[in-house]
């Protein structure tokens, strides 16, 4: 349905977004600030590429057409020619609404713009668009190739055929795809807050460590990860980021 897909950012997100798009058969260009920020992605996926093939679950044959979907670029001008443009970088309103201004101008009108923001407003920053009915959230979780779970978060601009499409194309790269009203933290990280906040509190009182906290959680509650290894898997600057604006947007004031 969609060819070119655009990807800002190139951290833990944006690669393992280009991963997906790449393994579904899109021409993928991934735009970092920097080369040396991109070699280390592209490092990265040769590794998991090859985990995949050392598992059996890809061929040598898969891992060239994964690698050779992606190009990596450090001008934005590149992404012209791009269907669909998902933006994974810093958790900081400001910035993200910058690039947005300067992407804006430079693809087609039907080109869909999106950010993967964890907790942002969807409406905020669309509203910084000229566009803003062609501006959506998906958010995916981490690690993208294998969480299935994607939430799709229509601004309240968003127009319902860039909603569809939105749906259709995640769908359409193997997700599961979870509509979302845009309020803080939209649903996985809302639900989370508790989970970490409790976690903190439980270690903060002496109740348990730290380690007897993810155990518990993991064989008591059979969770794949405690909420401490999940905070340090996430990182703490997005995790903390995303505590503050659901607490600003609900509890502060
Ligand atoms: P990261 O720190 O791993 O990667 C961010 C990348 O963006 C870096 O490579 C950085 O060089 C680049 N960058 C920063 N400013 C830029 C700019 N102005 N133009 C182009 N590139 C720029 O961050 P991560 O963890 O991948 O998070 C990215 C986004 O995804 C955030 O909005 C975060 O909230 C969201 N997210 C993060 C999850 C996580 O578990 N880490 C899960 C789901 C969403």
């Amino acid at each position: 349905m969609i060819h070119n897909v655009g990807i800002i950012g190139s951290g833990t997100m944006g690669s393992g977004i280009a991963q997906v798009a790449a393994t579904s058969g899109c021409k993928v260009k991934l735009y970092d600030l920097e080369q040396s920020v991109l070699e280390k992605a592209k490092g990265s996926l040769e590794k998991v590429l090859n985990r995949l093939i050392e598992k059996g679950k890809i061929d040598a044959n898969e891992k060239s057409r994964i690698q050779n979907n992606i190009s990596y670029i450090t001008n934005l001008e590149e992404l012209s020619d791009s269907d669909l443009v998902i933006e994974a970088i810093v958790e900081n309103p400001d910035i993200k609404k910058k690039v947005f201004s300067k992407l804006e101008n430079l693809v087609s009108a039907s080109c869909i713009l999106a950010t993967n923001t964890s907790s942002l407003s969807i409406a905020s920053i669309a509203a910084s668009l000229e566009k803003p009915e062609r501006f959506i959230g998906i958010h995916f979780f981490n690690p993208a190739p294998l969480m299935e779970l994607v939430e799709v978060i229509p601004a309240i601009q968003t127009s319902q055929e860039i909603i569809n499409k939105s749906v259709e194309i995640i769908r359409g790269w193997g997700k599961t795809v979870a509509v979302a009203k845009d309020t803080p933290g939209f649903i996985v990280n809302r639900v989370a807050r508790p989970f970490y906040g409790e976690a903190m509190r439980i270690y903060e009182e002496g109740i348990a460590d730290v380690g007897i906290i993810d155990a518990s959680v993991k064989q008591l509650g059979g969770f794949k990860m405690g909420p401490f290894e999940l905070m340090d898997f996430i990182g703490h600057d997005v995790n903390y980021t995303v505590t503050e604006t659901v607490f600003t947007a609900f509890c502060a004031g």
